[in-house]
């Protein structure tokens, strides 16, 4: 099958971001992967296939259905349900062995019923709403809320944490406040040893290594991106999601001629136009009309008039060699120049969390896995299960110019 436009995940750059964290975090503090919303857009089953192999045995998903999708790859470790759930996913908790967040003491009593009926244990994780003002036992009632919880026989508390509404932000002192609040609940509430206490998602995780109790749950860190600018970049991230196209046909058109659709684009010179074949029915956002670039020959090629819904059109006046066929860059890296999901991100007044979700979600995806062995390198690709699988093998002398990380 061949693609046109398609989203390239690096499964190097995964495994290597990692490795990173977890060197960074140290040997005493577990990493929770957080894989929700099908890991970020780079597909859920894959990366927690991939991870699997490196001995992550606990991955954090949002819902139930996420869960019975990674333990259904045969996956024998924890899985964490972060996100609230109905009655209706009672039955699957205790079949799938999910750990289900509990949030609240009506959870926590549905719970330790339906546990109690079946005569099997269920861990849980406890979350509590330190100033997030989202899923969590409120601060004020925690005390009483939890020394309920730990009378319950067939709940087994295994964890118990609160995620932070502002550590990406430059002003601190709300984060220093939940933190607080966190920590007077777990002095007041002996929950029990060998338990995972958690706080830090990436933000959290690379800027306050003195929270990071035993256990820490990055998301876009893994992908290999910080949330915010501000942020320090201390570790080397790698970004493995990439998002190409490329040129479908050339043409040459003359000065003052109108460009794709409400004529908002004219030429002012004669113009060499690529058009791409990718639009916003392929993730590609209407509002990067006229706005923005994509990268052709690592140079950087304008998107000029509207955004279609399957086309695009580049000025290509600059970059002579360009031709029919030739990769287009529309995030990722070319040569010495990069599209993050950040600048995608401020082009289009989101976060990189948006632009990485919705381009993964519906674009077919190319796995891509490089591996050395005995002097020889060899690449995988792979197209992802919700089109033909197809794996394609090299089998390479071993070249640094291949634009890869290592695998570790
Ligand atoms: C409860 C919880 N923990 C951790 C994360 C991971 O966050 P990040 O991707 O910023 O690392 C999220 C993501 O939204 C979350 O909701």
């Amino acid at each position: 099958m061949s693609v046109n436009t398609w989203v390239e995940i690096n499964l190097n750059a995964i495994v290597h971001n990692f490795h990173e964290i977890k060197n960074y975090v140290g040997r005493d503090v577990c990493v929770l992967p957080v894989v929700k919303s099908d890991a970020y857009g780079h597909g859920a089953c894959e990366i927690a296939r991939i991870l699997a192999k490196e001995g992550v045995s606990f991955f954090a998903v949002n819902n139930v259905e996420e869960g019975i999708a990674i333990r259904n790859l045969g996956h024998f470790g924890e899985i964490l349900v972060m996100g609230g759930l109905l009655t209706d996913d009672l039955d699957s908790i205790l079949e799938y062995n999910l750990i289900p967040t509990v949030h609240s003491i009506d959870w926590a009593r549905h719970l330790s019923d339906k546990a109690s009926k079946r005569r099997q244990i269920i861990k849980i994780h406890i979350k509590i709403d330190t100033g997030m003002g989202r899923l969590g036992i409120n601060c004020d009632e925690a005390k009483d809320v939890l020394k309920e919880i730990v009378k319950m026989p067939y709940l087994k508390i295994d964890g118990v944490y609160t995620h932070f509404s502002t550590a990406d932000e430059v002003d601190r002192s709300f984060l220093f406040e939940q933190i607080k609040r966190f920590e007077k609940i777990l002095k007041n509430v002996p929950m029990g040893k060998n338990i995972f206490t958690h706080v830090c998602n990436s933000a959290a995780m690379l800027d306050f290594p003195a929270c990071h109790y035993n256990m820490v749950r990055p998301g876009l860190a893994l992908y290999g991106y910080v949330p915010s600018e501000r942020i320090k970049n201390q570790l080397n991230l790698i970004p493995a999601m990439s998002y190409k196209s490329r040129v479908l046909v050339i043409k040459d058109v003359l000065p003052e001629k109108d460009i794709s659709y409400g004529q908002t684009f004219r030429t002012k010179r004669r113009t060499k136009i690529g058009i791409i074949p990718v639009g916003y029915g392929l993730g590609y956002f209407r509002c990067l009309s006229n706005k923005g670039y994509a990268l052709i020959h690592s140079r950087k090629a304008p998107v000029i008039g509207r955004v279609c819904m399957d086309q695009i059109v580049l000025d290509l006046t600059d970059i002579p060699a360009a031709a029919v066929g030739d990769e287009v860059v529309l995030m990722g890296t070319q040569g010495a120049c990069e599209i993050s999901a950040h600048t995608m991100a401020k082009w289009t007044g989101t976060i990189s969390y948006e632009i990485l979700c919705s381009l993964g979600r519906n674009i077919p995806r190319l796995y891509l896995w490089r591996e050395e062995r005995q002097g020889h390198v060899d690449i995988y690709e792979r197209i992802d299960e919700r089109r033909e699988r197809k794996y394609i093998r090299e089998h390479l002398p071993i070249d640094n110019s291949v634009n890869l990380p290592k695998s570790e």
